[in-house]
C-alpha cells in the first residue's frame, strides 16, 4: 500500500507528518511512500532527504492525495483536502470528532476509515507509544519555557559574579499534566526555582521529582476526575485557590499555565488583579490561550504587554519546535502503523477487536464507529499511563489500612507456630540460616518501604550491584589453600576454579554495571 504526506495546509502550521528516518522504517515495513515536494521545510527536512530514505516526491496536492492508500496527517483536513481524497483511503491524524460533525459526514461519505489519533485509549500502557498528545504536550511545555526565557530579561539560574549577585527567577507553574510536567523540568534545568500546583493531589510527587516544588491550596478536596484528568472544582476550592495563586503571583516572576480539564473551557486561575500584582517585567504564558485562556488578559496567538507583564498566548508553540514536534509525531505514526501491519507486507489491517486500534478507529469503512466503547482494562488501570513522564508508587507516608487486632494476632500466632515446627524439627544450623533469612527480609522491607517511590530505581540497580557480595563465595573457591604448604587434595578441583573464575566475572559485571546505572539514575535527580 502506498502511504502519502500531504504538505499541512493550516496557517502556520510548520510540523509535517512523517520525517526521512521514519520513512525508511515504513518501507522497511513494506510500504510504498510518498512525499508532497515542500511538505518537510518548515520542519527542516528538504525533498532530497526524504528522496534519499526512499521516498518518491510528489508535486501538487490532488495527485498525492489521489494516488494514496493511507494518509498520514498532522492537522485536522479542510473540505478541500476531504474532497480530494479517494474513496476508501484511510486517513490517520488528528480529528477530533466532537467538534467537527461536518467533517465527520464528509469523510464518511467518501467510505473512508479513519484513525483520530486524538481518540487513541491513552489509559492503556500498550497506547503509550502512539500517544501524540502527550508527544506533542511535552513539546509544547518545553517550548512555553523557552518563549518565557526569551522575554524575561534576566537569568534562570542564580550567579554569584564579580559584577554582582543574580537571585534566581522564580517560575510557577499551573497545572500538572504532561505539558505542565515538561514546563517543570525545563524551567528547573535552566536553573530556576521552580513552584507548581494541580487539583490532583498525586501529581505532587511526579512534580517533587522533576525538581519542583509542590504547592497545595489550603483546602481538602479530591480533584481526580477519573482516568487521570481533572474535575471541576468547589466553589470553596476555587476561593482557597486563587488567595494562594494571588499569593504566588505577588512572589514569582513567571507563571506558566496549562490547566485543562476535557470537554469543559480552560479554568479561569489568573485574573486581571493578579497580573497587575506582579513584578514589572514578569511574563506570564498561557497554554491554555486556544480554549479560552487560564489568564483573564490572554490574547490567543499573541504576545502583550498588560500592566507592565508579558502575556505569551500563542496557540502554535509545536510550531514553534517544528523539527522536534514532527519526529516524535511521526514515531508516534510509526508505532500505530506497525501495531496495523503485524505481518509487516505493507498492509494494514484495522482490527477492531483490538482495544486501542478500536479506540481510535471514529470511521470504518465509511461507517461512524465514534464514539468506540470504554476499553476493557485491568482494575487497576484507570489512568493514563502514557500521560505522565514519571509513574509515582503509592504516596510514601499513605499505608493501606491497617490489620484488625484479632486478625494481627491470628497472624502472629500462626507464624510462631510455624517457627516452633521448624525449630523443632530442622537441624540446627538450618534454624541460624532461617533467622538471619527472615530477618534479612524484614530489614529489607522496612528499607525499601522508607524510600522515596522516585528513588526506587536507583535503589533497584545499587542492590543489584550489593547483591554481588556473592563475588566472595568464588573468590574463595578460587584461591590457593591459606598455606600453599596444604597438600593438593585440599585445593577445590579444577573445574571448580573455572566455575568460580566465571561467576567472579559475571559478578563483575552485574556489581560495576550496577554502581554506573545507580550514577546515571542519580544525576538525573541533581541539578
Ligand atoms: P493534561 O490534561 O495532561 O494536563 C492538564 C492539567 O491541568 C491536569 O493535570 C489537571 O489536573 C490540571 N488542572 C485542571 N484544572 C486545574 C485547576 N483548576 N487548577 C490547577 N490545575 C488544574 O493536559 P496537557 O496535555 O498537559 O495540556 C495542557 C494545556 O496545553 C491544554 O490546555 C492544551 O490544550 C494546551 N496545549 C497548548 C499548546 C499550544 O501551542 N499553546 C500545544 C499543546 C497543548
Amino acid at each position: 500500500m502506498r502511504i502519502g504526506i500531504p504538505a499541512e495546509t493550516t496557517t502556520g502550521e510548520k510540523r509535517v507528518a512523517t520525517v526521512p528516518d521514519v520513512v525508511e522504517k515504513l518501507i522497511k515495513l513494506g510500504f510504498q511512500v510518498s512525499v508532497e515536494s515542500g511538505a518537510g521545510n518548515g520542519a527542516n527536512f528538504s525533498d532530497d532527504t526524504y528522496r534519499a530514505a526512499g521516498a518518491d516526491i510528489i508535486k501538487g496536492t490532488g495527485k498525492l492525495w489521489g494516488e494514496s492508500d493511507i494518509v498520514f496527517k498532522v492537522t485536522v483536513p479542510t473540505s478541500a483536502e476531504v474532497a480530494l481524497m479517494r474513496e476508501g483511503t484511510t486517513l490517520i491524524g488528528f480529528i477530533w470528532p466532537a467538534q467537527n460533525p461536518e467533517l465527520m459526514q464528509q469523510l464518511a461519505a467518501k467510505k473512508s476509515t479513519v484513525l483520530a489519533i486524538d481518540c487513541l485509549p491513552r489509559m492503556l500502557s500498550r497506547a503509550q507509544k502512539m500517544d501524540a498528545l502527550t508527544s506533542q504536550a511535552g513539546v509544547a511545555g518545553y517550548r512555553a519555557v523557552i518563549e518565557a526565557a526569551n522575554v524575561f530579561g534576566r537569568f534562570f539560574n542564580g550567579q554569584i559574579t564579580a559584577a554582582g549577585k543574580v537571585p534566581p527567577a522564580k517560575v510557577f507553574i499551573a497545572g500538572a499534566g504532561v505539558a505542565g510536567l515538561a514546563a517543570i523540568g525545563a524551567a528547573a534545568g535552566l536553573g530556576a526555582i521552580v513552584r507548581a500546583n494541580d487539583t490532583r493531589a498525586e501529581v505532587a510527587d511526579q512534580v517533587r521529582s522533576l525538581g519542583g516544588e509542590f504547592v497545595k491550596v489550603d483546602y481538602e478536596e479530591e480533584g481526580g476526575g477519573g482516568g487521570g484528568y481533572a474535575k471541576v472544582m468547589s466553589e470553596g476550592f476555587q476561593q482557597a485557590q486563587r488567595e494562594m495563586y494571588a499569593k504566588q503571583a505577588r512572589e514569582v516572576d513567571i507563571i506558566i499555565t496549562t490547566a485543562l480539564i476535557p470537554g469543559k473551557p480552560a479554568p479561569r486561575l489568573i485574573t486581571a488583579e493578579m497580573v497587575q500584582s506582579m513584578k514589572p517585567g514578569s511574563v506570564i504564558v498561557d497554554m491554555a490561550a486556544e480554549r479560552g485562556g487560564n489568564c483573564e488578559l490572554t490574547e490567543p496567538g499573541q504576545a502583550v504587554v498588560k500592566h507592565g507583564v508579558t502575556i505569551v498566548g500563542y496557540t502554535d508553540l509545536n510550531s514553534r519546535l517544528s523539527k522536534q514536534s514532527s519526529t516524535l509525531y511521526a514515531t508516534n505514526l510509526f508505532r500505530l502503523t506497525e501495531e496495523l501491519c503485524k505481518t509487516k507486507d505493507g498492509v494494514i489491517n484495522v482490527n477492531m477487536e483490538d482495544d486501542a486500534i478500536r479506540g481510535l478507529t471514529v470511521i470504518k469503512d465509511g461507517a461512524i464507529t465514534w464514539p468506540a466503547p470504554p476499553p476493557k482494562l485491568p482494575a487497576a488501570a484507570t489512568k493514563p499511563a502514557s500521560a505522565k513522564p514519571v509513574t509515582p508508587a503509592p504516596a510514601h507516608g499513605e499505608p493501606s489500612p491497617p490489620m484488625s487486632g484479632t486478625k494481627l494476632a491470628v497472624f502472629f500466632g500462626i507464624g510462631a507456630a510455624l517457627f516452633w515446627l521448624i525449630g523443632a524439627f530442622a537441624p540446627a544450623a538450618f534454624l541460624g540460616h532461617f533467622t538471619v533469612f527472615v530477618l534479612a527480609c524484614f530489614v529489607g522491607y522496612m528499607v525499601v518501604w522508607n524510600v522515596t517511590p522516585a528513588l526506587h530505581t536507583p535503589l533497584m540497580s545499587v542492590t543489584n550491584a550489593i547483591s554481588s557480595i556473592i563475588a566472595i563465595g568464588a573468590l574463595v573457591q578460587i584461591a590457593p589453600p591459606l598455606s600453599l604448604l596444604g597438600s593438593v587434595m585440599d585445593r577445590p578441583d579444577g573445574w571448580i576454579r573455572w566455575l568460580a573464575m566465571l561467576g567472579i566475572a559475571l559478578t563483575s559485571i552485574n556489581m560495576f554495571g550496577g554502581f554506573a546505572v545507580t550514577q546515571r539514575m542519580l544525576a538525573m535527580f541533581r541539578k
